[in-house]
């Protein structure tokens, strides 16, 4: 039996379903977000909340554009959420330093460079000693590093649970610990079915991460190609001045959180839907931050945390309307930059489902691109 109804079903209340809820709602329409387990508990559980397009997207253009975009409506983003919600959000556009720590490094980090420079974007080339001025704690090994200005972070926890806040605030009612097994469209509406009972939208928006192709979708033959690759990250207790902004080297990178301790990421792990930390997905990690900054042997250590990164067949978010059931909207997909893409994709995805607005930048990360969803 149906227990309530809104304009909008938001499924998963991860960064993208807050963020999603939030701005629908701040926009007027009436929403209820349904999650399986409780705010912000799957791939943001384990997010280091790093603000680095130049860094994440590498030399995809679609994803660059996207990121840089939607970095850039971090400032007003944060600030809107935390004035509606009352919630601090720590958020800090320190820079990134990333590091070399031999010639073949260094010549990469100048080719990301010239790059840059093309794009008449901010960045600096360090050498040893100047990167070691930069962030003394660095490795004696250090050749060089490359610093990108406008970069950042932010505690995606804390983001999460102040966008579920600002949503309810604006009427959203949020239902936690309630899975969703199917979708069923009904006389023009859905009903998104859980093991606590029914919910009808007039649209849903399936924002159910590395889950979402789990959930069955009624009339829709195929289900959106959304696979978890497990993060696993740490969090020391630093001792000792902190590391100075965002330190990033290959696959390893150094958060300096405002609580003082620092976090370090992540592993890339295709193990399915294993959420565990692992000795080695542990030692892999401490060795490469001892590697950076030696500093670490020292620190104490304050615990180890996984998250599943929802990784689509090409990698890009997965964003826009069923071409079946054209009221539910995908979005979903956002693999390694769900919390930097968080704003942009609240904003496509209100001005389609409340403006019929098609941001042409929808064509890129349209469903249709992975067949009949
Ligand atoms: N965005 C960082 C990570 O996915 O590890």
């Amino acid at each position: 039996m149906a227990r309530s109804s809104s304009d909008i079903v938001v499924v998963g209340a991860g960064i993208v379903g807050c963020a999603v809820a939030h701005e629908l709602a701040r926009r007027g329409a009436s929403v209820q977000v349904v999650e399986q387990r409780a705010i912000g508990m799957g791939a943001t559980h384990a997010s280091a909340g790093i603000l680095a397009p130049y860094i994440e997207a590498g030399t995809d253009e679609t994803l660059l554009d996207l990121t840089v975009r939607s970095l850039g409506l971090f400032d007003n983003f944060i600030a809107r959420v935390v004035a509606e919600s009352g919630v601090p959000v720590p958020y800090h556009r320190t820079g990134t330093l990333q590091v070399a720590l031999n010639d073949e490094e260094m010549l990469e980090l100048r080719h990301a460079a010239a790059r840059l420079e093309a794009e008449h974007v901010a960045a600096s080339v360090l050498d040893a000693q100047a990167a070691r001025t930069a962030e003394p704690h660095l490795s004696d090994a250090v050749v060089g590093a490359l610093v990108v200005s406008t970069h950042g972070f932010t505690a995606a926890g804390d983001l999460t649970r102040a966008l579920a806040a600002a949503a309810c605030r604006h009427g959203a009612r949020l239902i936690e610990a309630s899975a969703v097994g199917r979708i069923v469209p009904k006389n023009g509406d859905l009903i998104v079915d859980t093991d606590r009972g029914a919910f009808i939208g007039g649209a849903v928006v399936l924002a159910a991460g590395s889950w979402s192709g789990q959930i069955e979708i009624v009339g829709v033959p195929a289900r959106v190609p959304v696979r978890p690759v497990r993060g696993q990250l740490l969090r020391l207790a630093w001792r000792g001045s902190a590391v100075r902004r965002v330190t990033w080297r290959g696959r390893c990178y150094l958060v300096p959180w405002d609580d003082g301790t620092l976090l370090v990421g992540a592993t890339v792990e295709d193990v399915g839907f294993e959420e565990c930390t692992t000795v080695a997905g542990v030692r892999d990690l401490l060795e490469a931050a001892c590697e950076l900054v030696p500093q670490a042997w020292k620190a104490g250590f304050a615990g180890a945390y996984d998250g599943l990164r929802p990784k689509s067949a090409d990698e890009l978010p997965v964003i826009g309307a069923s071409r079946v059931v054209p009221n539910l909207m995908y979005a979903t997909g956002h693999y390694r930059n769900g919390i930097l893409l968080a704003p942009l994709t609240a904003e496509l995805v209100a001005d389609a489902m409340l403006d019929g607005r098609m941001d042409p930048a929808l064509a890129a990360i349209s469903p249709q691109r992975f067949g009949d969803l």
